[in-house]
């Protein structure tokens, strides 16, 4: 790993750390969200990732961007068939959805650092720590594929390559964008990661710790 990539890495670890030890998601991880809770957590990314993906499609034709926006990591199908199967397609989004999907919204569909930073914490989370999740969630609420389709990539024959290949990318960033762009994706990927924080800790209200059972 080389330098922009250590960077962004680096400049997001403490928010890292927060949603590995504290948030919604560790407490999914040991068993303590209820069904309708993980049900409801699946509605409020399929309300995200719409967005993010309409904006991929947007930065399809970006030169730089297009490079990220790869189709095989696309998660609204998986998400769709998720919340039909969990039975929380009606879910609707909380406020701290509805500011994150704003955010993407207004910054993601035309500025090419915005939509990488926010592109780089859901998709290479996702690809890391989210494949732990899935395992973890498939066993509690003892799911086969159905319902937990968000954490597996079909595509993806190897996430570790992919990740690497993901990384070379960044550390191109610095050639073709200019050092207030650097900043400004860096700041970015902080505040990604602060608007997912904040959906968990709306989820974490509305479901409590409770028994895990379906
Ligand atoms: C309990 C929850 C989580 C666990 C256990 C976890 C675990 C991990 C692990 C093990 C890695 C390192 C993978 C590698 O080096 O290849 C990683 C990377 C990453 N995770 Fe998480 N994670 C969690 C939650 C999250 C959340 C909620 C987000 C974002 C919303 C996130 C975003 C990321 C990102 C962006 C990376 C890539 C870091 C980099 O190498 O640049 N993770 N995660």
């Amino acid at each position: 790993m080389t330098e922009f990539a250590t960077r962004i890495r680096r400049a997001t670890m403490a928010e890292h750390r927060e949603a590995e030890t504290r948030s919604f998601i560790s407490r999914l991880m040991s068993g303590q969200v209820s069904y309708p809770g993980f049900a409801a957590l699946t509605a409020q990314y399929l309300h995200i990732y719409r967005e993010l993906e309409a904006a991929a499609a947007s930065m399809r034709t970006d030169v730089i961007a297009s490079g990220f926006a790869d189709p095989a990591l696309d998660r609204v199908p998986s998400l769709e068939a998720d919340v039909a199967h969990l039975g929380s397609a009606a879910v609707q989004p909380l406020p701290a959805t509805l500011r994150y999907v704003e955010r993407l919204r207004e910054h993601c569909h035309t500025s090419p650092a915005h939509f990488i930073a926010h592109h780089y914490v859901r998709y290479l989370g996702d690809l890391s720590g989210g494949l732990i999740v899935g395992r973890s969630v498939a066993r509690t609420y003892g799911l086969g594929s159905g319902g937990v389709a968000f954490y597996s990539f079909a595509g993806i024959a190897d996430p570790k390559a992919y990740k690497s290949a993901y990384r070379e990318r960044l550390d191109l960033l610095p050639s073709v964008f200019s050092p207030a762009e650097l900043d400004e994706l860096v700041a970015e990927s902080q505040l990604a990661f602060r608007l997912n924080a904040a959906v968990f800790a709306e989820m974490g209200d509305r479901h409590p710790a409770g028994m895990a059972a379906a």
